[in-house]
């Protein structure tokens, strides 16, 4: 009987310990994961993503131009160069994909770019890669040409994720006067008001000083994502005068080139005083520097992409490969002053941003495109990408092409479109520039695209990057492989999103908006 007596005295006593014990483990716990929020939160690295305007894959030091740009050259000499690295054709499909990690079939913005007298924008219904940011903790801000749309308020920057904006929200413009297309029409922007006080600044420095602003006033805590889009060197080209004296005998004889020349060199320097002030602040081992262009150089706006085939607005590569690197002292050491031949793609940001840098989640948006490759540029593992939807245009469609092709396609390829799949990759349709453009005073000589109704070709682009085999009669059967994959993903697009212009509602000299660019009132 006693020793039952101790036996529930014990039994009592041990589960009175244990409820105790629990309770002060739980209050453990909490401090813990407290704790755990707090370091994870403060080692989240800022991210600083720099898009260059236009900028052909030649016109950086590293790939030969005949221009300096050691700033990029040393970045990327020390960081992995992205050498197997896409973009988009042109402007605003580059950046719809940077913002919402998805393809253009998918969000509907499939034609061309959005025009300024046009009401439509990036759909307000994706969630942008500012948005999910900002739910990972981060301070989100945005400088330079937005490109997206802006005839609702709902369609600005300050409204799809970013705490704050500077800068243009067309596609281009005069950039001392920030206006578009005559002087009076003014486009440059701090958050949703104008900020004339720019009039007269040149882009790249008004870009560069916000930029330095930012980070210097940086909150110690908070980590930061800052999308510096610089306009340089999309055209008009407009540079300072002194950015041309060294390049004045290279480019004696093309004006153009030598502009474009002076607008790149000024960009150079504009990253080197960026990356300078992260230093300065003691925020560069913290943060990881992504410099990527928007797409291929546009050869009449002095821009240049040899050895590549084609340029800006091509789905031939040079239209597309784009100038890429990764600096940060975060990389790991292996892969620190390496080239990377991974194949990585604009959409693969956000979930890289967002899921690998952030390490945050990518809950609530609609599907991705894009691929975490944070690990894989960070380590220099394989990347988790072996196919690329480069785009399918419905709306871009030219007649022509082998009737034998026809006969074994299950997609119409009178479409523009293009895709890659490991070391293949097929085009159709009107690709423009068909051929290879020399750069001006180098010696080579352009090699002029063939002259034929051909709206296929088939390449193997690892063994030839410079698209000169044309493998259809070769290997029909990829090629038939390949057609049947576009017509899937054909399938599988939303409706083309590209309404007519109303040139009058949206002129802002007419509309009442006082001669700037900003939000108007479209009619149905
Ligand atoms: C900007 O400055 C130019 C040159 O001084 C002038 O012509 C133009 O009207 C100004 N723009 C605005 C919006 O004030
Ligand atoms: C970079 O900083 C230097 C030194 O302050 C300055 O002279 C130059 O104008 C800056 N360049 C740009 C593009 O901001």
């Amino acid at each position: 009987m006693e020793s039952r007596k101790v036996f529930v005295l014990f039994i009592i006593i041990f589960s009175l310990h244990l409820t105790n014990a629990n309770g002060k483990f739980k209050k453990y716990n909490k401090m813990f994961k407290k704790f755990e929020a707090k370091s994870a939160k403060s080692s989240q690295p800022n991210i600083l993503f720099i898009l260059s305007d236009d900028h052909g894959y030649r016109d950086v030091g590293y790939h030969g131009s005949l221009f300096d740009t050691p700033v990029l050259d040393e970045m990327a000499a020390k960081g992995v160069k992205l050498e197997n690295y896409y973009v988009q054709p042109i402007c605003s499909p580059t950046r719809s994909q940077l913002l919402t990690g998805r393809y253009q079939i998918h969000t509907g913005l499939q034609h061309a770019v959005l025009q300024p007298t046009a009401p439509a924008c990036l759909p307000t219904d994706e969630i942008t890669l500012a948005q999910k940011m900002k739910e990972a903790g981060y301070a989100t801000h945005m400088i330079g040409k937005w490109h997206m749309g802006f005839y609702e308020e709902a369609c600005l920057p300050n409204n799809r994720g970013f705490d704050t904006y500077l800068g243009l929200l067309l596609g281009g413009g005069y950039h001392f006067t920030h206006s578009f297309p005559t002087p009076q029409y003014y486009d440059f922007h701090k958050d949703c008001s104008a900020a004339k006080e720019y009039n007269g600044t040149y882009s790249t420095y008004a870009m560069t000083d916000r930029a330095i602003d930012i980070i210097n006033n940086q909150d110690g805590d908070k980590p930061f994502f800052m999308y510096l889009a610089y306009q340089a060197p999309h055209a008009p080209l407009e540079v300072p005068e002194q950015y041309k004296d060294p390049y004045r005998s290279t480019f004696k004889d093309d004006d153009n080139r030598l502009t474009y020349a002076g607008m790149v060199s000024c960009l150079d320097e504009g990253v080197g005083n960026v990356t300078a002030a992260l230093k300065a602040k003691g925020l560069y081992d913290n943060t990881v520097i992504i410099f990527s262009s928007d797409n291929g150089g546009s050869i009449q706006d002095g821009g240049n992409n040899w050895p590549l085939r084609g340029c800006k607005l091509s789905m031939f590569e040079g239209g597309m490969r784009a100038i890429g690197f990764v600096h940060s002292p975060l990389l790991s050491d292996n892969v620190k002053g390496t080239v990377s031949n991974e194949l990585y793609h604009v959409s693969d940001w956000f979930p890289t941003f967002v899921e690998g840098i952030a390490g945050w989640n990518t809950d609530g948006t609609k599907p991705l495109d894009g691929f975490n490759q944070w690990e894989s540029i960070r380590d220099g593992t394989a990347s988790c990408r072996t196919e690329l939807l480069h785009n399918i245009d419905p709306l871009w469609v030219v007649p022509g092409g082998r009737d034998w092709v026809r006969e074994l396609s299950p997609f119409n390829i009178s479409i523009n479109a293009a895709l890659r799949h490991g070391d293949w990759k097929i085009v159709t349709g009107d690709n423009g520039e068909t051929g290879w453009i020399a750069p001006p005073d180098t010696g080579y000589e352009t090699i002029p695209g063939p002259t034929t109704d051909q709206v296929t070709w088939l390449f193997n682009v690892t063994g030839d990057p410079l698209e000169q085999n044309d493998l259809s009669c070769e290997r029909p059967d990829i090629l038939a492989w390949m057609l049947k994959k576009l017509q899937k993903y054909y399938l599988d697009s939303v409706p083309v999103i590209y309404p007519p212009t109303q040139v009058l509602n949206a002129d802002p000299c007419i509309n009442g908006n006082d001669c700037v660019w900003g939000p108007w009132t479209p009619i149905n």
